[in-house]
């Protein structure tokens, strides 16, 4: 028989910069549905990819000397090694840039014009190029960008428009009529109460003043817009518009699309609307699920405060990373990233529960049995309870799993390794272990667990896809039929006489105060995390004959144009301002020392000089990320500037 197909889809990611462990979220997260839904028998095709045009992405290869290709081709490979070193067994990563994308789009885009669906007129209104979004003056808030809250820019040029208008009552109509077309369902909601029944305005789809992104094959000065070219990547990575679209015959439409609450909007409504102009079925499901936040914010880095994943799965294993992810809150909430919480959970989940469940059923059974799994006697009732707890997951699981409850389903499987522990507690194989009355029982006691502990393997294999071979390893579990979930139906699979083999900690305790010790920002940031410190360090430097550096050495150092765009007093100091600043696309918050030179509103508007690329560090509490530059006469400060009409961003060598 053939297998059921399920599609799914990551949103594809902008190379802009490299990917922080709230990218990592989602990917694992997919990856996790992915596995599952492949050893539940379907035929998975897992598609994620890159976004890589763009005015951004053009203006970043500039401010860095390359080319935007080059720029992008760097950063992907990079996003390639993440993946690999995180398990995310995708089936394709579609680029963008890639001819097989182009073509397709290029197609797309005429099809919608041959048949009147784009049109060309002229635009004017409001653009944030950091959300590559067009917005009418009625859309902004406080004169920003609705979504990010950035400066937008005042846009007026010849553009094609996409009727959105037109199809925007049958789209209505298929969301009430498919409940489950947009979830979590809070989130259809909010997209009919916000964008549909108000109106939908028809989309500007092309640019002019920009050249990186698939130019319009009948009219080359225009390119086509960011999200029409990225949403095609779902029908264009399986060969729609090319010579062999057999991949898009068997796999569309897409089971799922998982994409990020801040683009619900994009795949919920353009997206559909572009298949239906295209005559084209729609997605099942689009999925949002919230943001990895820290501190309560959304990680950036402009911000700062992003967190390296490469870096977390080094230093505590990939594994440990990704169950924290999907443990730790339910998918479609926003759920906050803390070393603490995270080394909390491998201690007393993976390094307590377990880690120790399996430690310990091995060193028993090697203990009193000479490390052969005995054939088991009689049930209690205490094997019945945990033997119909165990057999009850595959069932649960289905269920959660069918609504991306992947924080509950681990919390089910934890539940089971802890009545294992507790199992342990009750029994006291300790004791058993004394008598021979008490040994016959002990073999059953040590059967249950180490056939719980197979069955567990298996079940969270979808999620911590290396853990299980080094639990089937020290169990002696060989045969690859014990490992797939159709063994995990029913209890009783591993056999009696199987050896098992004690080995290395599956998950080393941390301890927490010295980890968190290590961690912690290093001396030569500190001198930037106290005011004092940071303020007698820029002293010392000033007033110290500096030895020479070579031009290399100076080129090291990042200076940027930057427009101030807010000023206030830090409370508590007499000497510090918090500054924002806006720089090319980034905003950036700095805290700067020149409270006595300079009153908070004299300074906005001003364009000063910026060393990007400092250390960020707290001041005050205040993340400061980089310094102003300032000549100095004792006390006097005059801070350095430019002329108006040289852009924010610009760099400075
Ligand atoms: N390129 C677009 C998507 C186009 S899809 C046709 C894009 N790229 S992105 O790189 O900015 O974001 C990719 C995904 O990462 C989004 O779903 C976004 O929500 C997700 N995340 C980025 N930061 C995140 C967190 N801090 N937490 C969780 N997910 C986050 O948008």
């Amino acid at each position: 028989m053939e297998k059921p197909k399920f599609y799914l889809t990551t949103p594809i990611y902008y190379p802009s910069d490299n990917l922080h462990i709230g990218h990592a979220y989602c990917t694992v997260a997919t990856d996790a549905l992915a596995r599952y839904k492949r050893s539940m028998g379907y035929d998975v095709r897992f598609l994620t990819g890159t976004d890589e045009h763009g005015m951004k992405i053009e203006r970043k290869a500039k401010e860095m000397g390359l080319t935007p290709q080059q720029y992008v081709d760097g950063i992907v490979s990079g996003i390639r090694k993440l993946w690999a070193l995180m398990d995310i067994s995708y089936d394709d990563f579609i680029r963008t840039t890639e001819p097989r994308h182009e073509q397709a789009v290029q197609k797309i885009f005429k099809q919608l014009y041959d048949q009147g669906d784009i049109y060309k007129s002229d635009y004017e209104g409001w653009y944030c190029t950091p959300c590559e979004s067009f917005w009418t003056e009625r859309q902004l808030k406080d004169r920003m960008c609705p979504d990010c809250g950035r400066p937008v820019e005042f846009a007026r040029e010849e553009s094609y428009f996409f009727k959105l208008s037109k199809y925007a009552d049958r789209l209505i109509e298929h969301i009430r009529q498919n409940p489950e077309f947009i979830q979590p369902q809070s989130r259809t909601n909010e997209m009919l109460q916000n964008f549909l029944l108000p109106g939908l305005e028809d989309l500007c789809v092309s640019r002019t003043s920009f050249n990186w992104g698939i130019p319009v094959s009948f009219d080359e000065k225009h390119v086509v817009y960011v999200w029409i070219d990225a949403l095609s990547n779902y029908i264009t990575a399986l060969g729609y518009g090319s010579d062999d679209d057999s991949f898009f015959k068997k796999y569309w439409p897409a089971d799922l699309h998982i994409v990020g609450k801040e683009i619900v909007r994009f795949h919920t409504i353009i997206w559909p609307i572009m298949l239906m102009a295209l005559g084209l079925p729609l997605p099942k499901q689009v999925f949002g699920h919230g943001w990895l936040v820290l501190d309560g914010g959304k990680m950036s880095k402009s911000k700062g405060n992003v967190v390296d994943p490469v870096v977390l799965c080094e230093r505590y294993g990939v594994d440990a990373i990704r169950y924290f992810l999907l443990r730790e809150m339910p998918f479609g909430s926003d759920g906050n990233f803390s070393n603490e919480a995270l080394l909390t959970r491998i201690n007393s989940d993976l390094a307590n529960d377990l880690g120790n469940l399996l430690s310990r059923t091995v060193a028993m059974i090697e203990k009193y049995f000479g490390g052969e799994i005995q054939a088991p006697g009689e049930r209690t009732e205490m094997e019945d309870k945990l033997i119909a707890l165990v057999e009850a997951l595959p069932a649960r699981m289905d269920e959660v799993m069918g609504q991306m409850q992947f924080s509950t389903a681990l919390a089910e499987i934890w539940r089971v390794v802890g009545e294992c522990n507790r199992y342990i507690d009750q029994t006291q194989p300790w004791v058993l272990g004394r008598s021979d009355e008490g040994k016959a029982r002990l073999a059953s006691v040590l059967y249950t667990l180490a056939e719980c502990a197979r069955m567990i393997a298996v079940l969270i294999s979808p999620f911590m896809p290396g853990t299980p071979a080094r639990i089937f390893e020290q169990l002696g579990v060989k045969d690859e039929g014990l490992q797939s979930f159709d063994s995990v139906r029913r209890f009783g699979g591993i056999r009696p006489g199987t050896r098992v083999k004690k080995g290395e900690a599956l998950f080393p305790r941390i301890d927490i105060v010295k980890e968190l010790e290590a961690i912690a920002p290093k001396p030569a940031q500190e001198a930037q995390t106290r005011p004092e410190k940071a303020e007698n360090a820029a002293e010392k430097a000033g007033t110290q004959a500096k030895s020479e550096i070579t031009i290399d050495e100076f080129f090291k150092t990042e200076l940027k144009v930057a427009q101030i765009l807010s000023a206030e007093a830090v409370k508590g100091s007499d000497k510090l301002l918090k500054i924002g600043l806006k720089v090319g696309t980034e905003e950036r918050t700095v805290v700067s020392g020149i409270a006595k030179s300079y009153a908070p509103e004299s300074l906005l508007g001003r364009k000063v000089i910026l060393v990007a690329n400092l250390k960020p560090a707290k001041l005050r509490g205040i993340e400061s990320s980089g310094m102003l530059l300032c000549a100095s006469e004792g006390e006097k400060l005059s801070l350095l500037t430019v002329a108006e009409d040289i852009a924010d961003g610009a760099e400075v060598s």
